[in-house]
């Protein structure tokens, strides 16, 4: 475990960060700066937020978990955290709430600001719908942030994530207010300056700060024909930029995903030579723990992890009606079915033949995720009577954790990736990852060594199945290594995991991003005061 000092330990900053007493120069500010993060979703409310909120989650993604583990992980900290997120009465209704989030949440204490908007009402998913449909609902999220949420809260620094936040560092750059944000994907959906102030945002005041498709000439010319780029105008704007691993940053700057600008990439480049933007790998919530997950049929560690997994193993079978062998080695699926991003098409490539050359080893898939995909699996299953070898379910979060104690390998051959959590998780578990080399995938899985005394995992570096297939055999040639060799490595894997992919260390940095704005901010005001 990585030690780091309490967030506002002033006397704790590094000697080469120039100390500025709070009180003597800066009666104005709070001694300790209050932090408003702005996320579409949270799949878990820190109840020392707002007691009662815990009930609310929405999860679509990785930006769930994460915007979880470090909102709840700062306040442990001793951080003053505030939390804006769309009121999406249907899907908190749907869990294990009463629906009456806005009352909950409208307790004096309450540190939990529900956007309120129909556009989030009836959503059934945080990014269900068309794409006019998300940027409106983008919209009238960054309407209650900025026009209710932020003059009540009055934040000294507001933590933004990804494109549906993107206009809020222009609108906070008018008002002195620090802005961090976090780049968790590279999508976005680009509006107009009239859509913007239709929805009853009044852009007078920064709309020549967003980044526009074309010279913006003028307010008048913009306003309707010149689209504004959210995520381009985000990085504009924000103090300090974030992504979620640093070989991902290292990609946007070198275009590696042809996304964004040029002008862009060089502003973020300036960001990074003057230290206002890092990658900063995401960690694994700590609840991802194999010997206290509730969901798992057998708890487990790194000595005892054969019995565990088997145990597990048997239940995941059993569950979805696969054949109930302790030796067949199972690859898990634990991603979106999404062919832009996670690379499924590269298994539909190959899956009846990676089933039928293991067949004496039993080889077995399971998958656990939604996408447009999952009739493609579907068929091919039933073409081939797969039923027994491989099994197809929507996502459910104890079934995936299931997965992850039950399986051998973790199947991530995504195109690109931030970051990506499951490979980390996988690697907790003992479930080997099999990843393409990018971005986050990158920083985190090494390729297995010939001895098996180093790496964590199968790395492809040719994005095709051949390149998946390659990386399958090697896993499979690991499945029939000795018993020692096959034991050692995993134990060694688990250990390493446990203390290499720590959620301390990510919000020890994000300390220290906050304690840098706040300098900033003192050092600003008391030149000019
Ligand atoms: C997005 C990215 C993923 C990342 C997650 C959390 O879902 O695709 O790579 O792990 O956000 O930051």
């Amino acid at each position: 475990m990585i030690a780091h000092a309490r967030l506002w330990d002033l006397e704790d900053l590094s000697p080469l960060t120039p100390v500025i007493p709070f009180r003597e120069k800066t009666e104005r500010l709070p001694p300790r700066p209050r932090i408003l993060f702005v996320t579409p979703e949270i799949s878990r409310i820190s109840p020392l937020m707002c007691p009662g909120a815990e009930r609310f989650s929405v999860k679509s993604g990785g930006l769930a978990d994460i915007s979880a583990t470090l909102v709840e992980n700062l306040i442990r900290d001793g951080a003053d955290v505030h939390l804006a997120i769309p009121h999406y009465r249907n899907i908190f209704r749907n869990g294990k709430s009463d629906g009456n989030a806005s009352a909950i949440c409208a307790a004096p204490e309450s540190r939990v600001h529900l956007a309120e908007d129909c556009a989030f009402y009836r959503r059934t998913g945080a990014y269900h719908g068309s794409p006019d449909e998300l940027r409106s609902a983008a919209i009238a999220f960054q309407r209650e942030v900025i026009n209710h949420i932020i003059p009540r809260v009055r934040p000294d620094i507001v933590h933004c994530n990804d494109w549906m936040t993107g206009l809020i560092p222009a609108a906070c750059k008018k008002l002195g207010i620090k802005t961090l944000f976090a780049i968790h994907n590279i999508h976005r959906e680009a509006t107009t300056l009239a859509e913007i102030e239709n929805k009853g945002i009044d852009a007078g005041g920064f709309w020549n700060l967003l980044h526009y498709e074309n010279y913006p000439s003028s307010f008048e010319d913009c306003y309707h024909h010149n689209p504004v780029d959210p995520l381009s105008s985000a990085i504009q704007n924000a103090d300090f930029v974030s992504t979620v691993s640093p070989t991902f940053l290292e990609e946007i700057i070198h275009n590696k995903h042809g996304r964004l600008p040029a002008s862009i990439r060089w502003d973020l480049r300036m960001k990074i030579d003057s230290g206002y933007a890092s990658g900063i790998l995401n960690a694994p919530d700590a609840s991802y723990d194999p010997e206290l997950d509730g969901a798992l049929a057998k708890k487990y560690d790194h000595t005892n992890y054969r019995r565990g997994k088997n145990g597990n193993k048997r239940q995941l079978q059993k569950q979805l009606g696969l054949s109930q062998d302790s030796k067949a080695p199972i690859f898990f699926w634990p991603s979106r079915l999404d062919p832009v991003q996670k690379g499924c098409q590269l298994l539909t490539e190959i899956l009846f033949q990676i089933t039928s050359d293991y067949s004496e080893d039993g080889l077995q898939l399971v998958m656990i995720g939604d996408g447009c995909f999952q009739d493609h699996f579907h068929n091919i299953v039933a073409r081939h009577d797969l039923r027994d070898r491989v099994a197809i379910m929507n996502f459910d979060e104890d079934l995936a954790r299931l997965a992850f104690g039950g399986s051998d390998f973790v199947l991530m051959p995504s195109s690109y990736e931030p970051c990506g959590l499951p490979q980390m998780i996988g690697a907790r578990y003992g479930t080997l990852p099999i990843v393409h080399d990018t971005g986050g995938l990158h920083d985190t899985v090494s390729q297995l060594s010939d001895d098996c005394s180093t790496g964590n995992g199968f790395v492809f570096h040719h994005f095709d199945s051949n390149g998946l297939r390659w990386a399958i055999d090697q896993a499979m040639a690991f499945h029939r290594s000795p018993k020692h060799i096959h034991e050692a490595t995993l134990g060694r894997v688990m250990v390493e995991s446990a203390s290499r992919f720590s959620t301390e260390a990510m919000c020890a940095q994000f300390s220290q991003i906050y304690r840098k704005l706040v300098q900033d901010k003192i050092g600003a005001s008391s030149q000019s005061s």
